[in-house]
Parts: structure tokens; sequence; C-alpha cells
């Protein structure tokens, strides 16, 4: 029987489970108990880290891991999303008991963990889904974690979250943020606008490549010294190192090696299909998660290509002269706070819905570093939460100055875009989405009275009170 001297365990020795499980060694100073399927993989996250090894303790089965742990126990699941996180808890639940803490830290659909949590409540074993964010650097290091579940249960997690969580201004980038699903549910929408960000600089770089005609590393350069204004993001400095690297067999740009078709593990496509479930138009990151779509039909693509050729003959009016990359690195601000409006106001909403009572303010926080879209921008967010309440992040005067100052920017880049068949999904539905939410009097009267037509829908008028059907003329 061993000895009771983990503070913690973790299960899953994949690259997240055991950077997470080497951080809470190294960072936390805390005995590490290492459960693996394939046993040989948690005997080697300890072989390979001899500096470590006094407090990291392979476990050859589940029972040698839960008896390693001292109680009440804290075990900590790193498995892919979806059955293999059921699949461990089955393993896992019978040995645990009253009091234990049983956290699922991998990407999570926050709706199995609202029914894990809820399924494993009346044992009296604490159930809690963590968003974690960072990577492997970050989860090695410093990621920004994003708990939810039971308050109480925070308050005894926080010791040991705290100090491998990464830290901004010193203050650590983890906190708690409501019940059930809550925690991973930020973190689904973080990936939203994490895709929305990365798509949004994918098509500043087809602007570059494609209309302008520059190189990789001119491009690397130009993403660097935007590093150093309002873009200064995680996301746009490894843009830039991306672009620099070159390829070690053959000399040139990897980024011109490398098959522009883009993976998607199912993070973003949940973000958009739960905005669409609350309503809320996040049509940016609705564009992010289409265009990996497109870009994964590669073949057709190709044929497509035969088939039209270039369709336009209009010159593409872009230019990387000063004024012509101020006009992109404007374009590119504007869509962004666009894009982060609608992934907070998708948090918002959720809020709402779900009665959780997010700290949206606590959320740009603890997202400014550590995960993938940490960024100056955040803290904007931060701030503009601290000044007061935030119907919408477009109604916040720091944001308002910002896009009046930018929007044109972005219109004129959208529309030379356009004329010159250069694809911006993303900035163009930041742009539609601008102009249609500060527009006072939409056009959807006419699709109501379409509804109304064929289906006796119903609408309200301007001029009285009340709903109306009207008898229409039949087509
Ligand atoms: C993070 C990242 C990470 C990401 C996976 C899969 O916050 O660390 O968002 O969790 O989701 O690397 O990436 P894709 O969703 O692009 O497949």
């Amino acid at each position: 029987m061993s000895e009771r001297t983990a503070d913690l365990g973790v299960l899953g020795m994949g690259t997240m489970g055991a950077s997470l499980a080497l951080n809470f060694a190294d960072n936390g100073g805390f005995t590490v108990a290492l459960g693996n399927r394939t046993v040989e993989k948690a005997y080697g996250v300890r072989d390979e880290n001899p500096e470590l090894a006094a407090r990291l303790v392979p476990t050859d089965s589940i029972e040698h891991f839960v008896s390693t742990l001292k109680s009440p126990r804290v075990v900590v699941l790193m498995v892919n999303a979806g059955k293999p996180v059921d699949d461990q808890m089955a393993l896992v639940l019978p040995h645990l008991e009253l009091g234990d803490i049983l956290i699922d830290a991998g990407n999570a659909d926050f709706n199995d963990t609202v029914r894990r949590e809820a399924q494993v409540k009346p044992t009296g074993i604490h159930f809690v889904g963590m968003g974690v964010s960072g990577g492997e650097v970050g989860a090695r290091h410093g990621p920004s974690i994003m708990v939810g579940g039971d308050k109480a249960v925070w308050e005894r997690l926080k010791p040991l979250l705290e100090p491998i969580s990464a830290k901004f201004d010193n203050t650590p980038c983890v906190d708690w943020l409501g019940p059930d699903g809550a925690g991973h549910f930020v973190k689904t929408i973080h990936n939203g606008i994490e895709y929305a960000d990365m798509q949004m600089i994918a098509e500043i770089y087809g602007i570059l490549r494609d209309a302008v005609g520059l190189q990789p590393q001119e491009m690397a350069d130009i993403f660097a010294d935007w590093n150093r204004r309002d873009l200064q993001s995680y996301l746009i400095e490894i843009s830039a190192l991306v672009l620099a690297e070159r390829d070690p067999d053959t000399g040139g740009a990897l980024v011109d090696l490398i098959v522009d078709e883009a993976g998607q593990k199912g993070t973003g496509r949940w973000s958009v299909i739960e905005a669409q479930k609350l309503g809320i138009g996040a049509t940016t990151l609705e564009a992010a998660v289409s265009a990996r779509g497109v870009s994964s039909r590669r073949q057709e693509r190709a044929e497509a290509a035969r088939i039209f050729g270039n369709v336009t003959t209009a010159r593409a009016e872009f230019h990387a002269d000063h004024d012509g990359l101020a006009e992109l690195e404007h374009a590119l601000v504007t869509a962004k706070i666009i894009a982060y409006a609608q992934g907070y106001a998708t948090l918002a909403e959720a809020s709402r819905e779900f009665s959780w009572n997010l700290p949206l303010g606590e959320i740009a926080r603890i997202w400014r570093a550590g995960c993938i879209i940490r960024s100056r921008f955040l803290d904007d967010i931060t701030r503009a939460y601290e000044a007061g309440d935030v119907v919408n992040l477009l109604h916040a005067p720091s944001f308002t100055a910002r896009i009046e100052a930018g929007q044109e920017s972005l219109r004129r880049t959208v529309a030379k875009a356009a004329l010159a068949g250069i694809p911006v999904p993303a900035l163009s539905a930041a742009l539609a989405y601008f102009d249609d939410y500060r527009r006072a009097r939409g056009t959807t009267n006419l699709t109501q009275g379409q509804r109304d037509l064929f289906g006796a829908h119903t609408f309200r008028r301007l001029d009285r009170e009340g709903v109306f059907h009207h008898r229409w003329p039949q087509a």
C-alpha cells in the first residue's frame, strides 16, 4: 500500500497533462501522482524530469494512483474531450470518497460538464469543469485558468491553482467564474475569440501576400512592428515568428511549405453553436469557423480555381507604404474590437440565461496573461468593466473612440479586398456587424411582413401597441 504523499494527482500524461503535472511540481512545489493508461508514460514523465523526480509519483494502476493521494483527494483529468472523460470518470470515481474533488481540465463541451457535475453531486464528490488556456508552454509554465463548479470547492483549489497560473502584474490569472459549466463555457468563448483573432490575422496576411506581393520575412517585420502598439498580443507575436521561420531542409520560408488546410478540434465550433442558441450574432467568430471548413476542402478549391481563375480584373489598391500599412493595422484593430464585443455579448447572454452572474471584467483580467488571446487589449477590456456596467463593448467609451477612428480603415480594406477578389470573411463580418448593430432602423420589418404573409406569425407596429396579423394578398 503506497503512502499518501501526493498533494494531488493528474490522470492523462499527454502533452497538456504532463506539462500541467510538471507545473504543479515545479511552480507549486506539490507532490504529484502521475496516472496514465499506458503506465510507461507516467514513469517517462518522471524520468525525463530528474530535477522534479522527488515530487513526481508515477503509478501503475488507478488503485495505486488513488492510494498515493492525501485525503481529501484532488484528481485532475487531462484527457480528450467527450467519451474519454466519461471513461476516465467511470474508472476513478469508484475509488473516490465524500469530499474528494475530480477536475476535468480538458476542452470539454460545457453541456457535458453540466451533466457530469449533476451526475456526480449526489455522491458527495465534487466535480469541477476547469478551462486551461495557453497550450503546452502555458500548461507547463503558467496558463490562464477558468474554474467552474461550487464556490466552496474553489476555496480549496485556490492554494493549488494560484501558484501554477500565469501572472499579470503579479496577480494570478485564475479565478472561479461560476457554477457547473461556467468555467468550460468561458474557455469555449475564449476559443471562439481565438479563432476569430487568428482568422483576421490570416486575412491581413492574405492581403499582404496576394495583393501587395510581400515575402514572409517582410510580413514578419510588419507584424513585429504592429506588436509594439494596439495590436500587441501573443497571436501577433507568434504570427511574426511563423512568418520569419526558415525551413531547415530547403532554406526557404517554412510558412510557404505548410498546407493551407486548418484543423479544428471543436471548441471554436461550439462557441458559435452556443452563440446561435443564445440568439447572439457572433458573426466574426462564425466566419472564422466557416473559413476553417472552407480551407479543409483543398481539392475542391483547386478545381474551383481552375474553373473561375481570377474572378476580378480590379487591381488590388493595397500598398506597403506607411499609409497603406497603417490602414491595415487600424482595420485589424477595429475588427478585433468588434470580434471581442461579439464574444463578450455571448458571455453576457449566457450569464443571464444560465444565471451564472459571470464576472465579465474578471474574465478579461485572467485572460491578460497565459492564454492564447493574451494581449494588452484585454487590459483595456478589464478597465472598461471596472469603469462601470458595460451593455456591449461597442458602447464602452475607450472602444467607441477607437472604432470611430478606425472604422473607415476597415471599410476601405474590406471594399478593396472585395474588388480585388481577396477573401476576408471575418473582416467583412466584423464590418457588417458594426454597420448592422449601429443602424437604428433595420430591414427586418420586411422580414416580419413576409413571415406574417406566409405564416401568420404576426408583427408589431411603430405607431401603436399590440400584435397584428394582416390579411395580405396571396402570391
Ligand atoms: C488554448 C487553446 C487550445 C486549443 C487546442 C486545439 O487555449 O490553449 O485554445 O485549447 O483549443 O490547441 O486547437 P484548435 O481548436 O484550433 O484545434
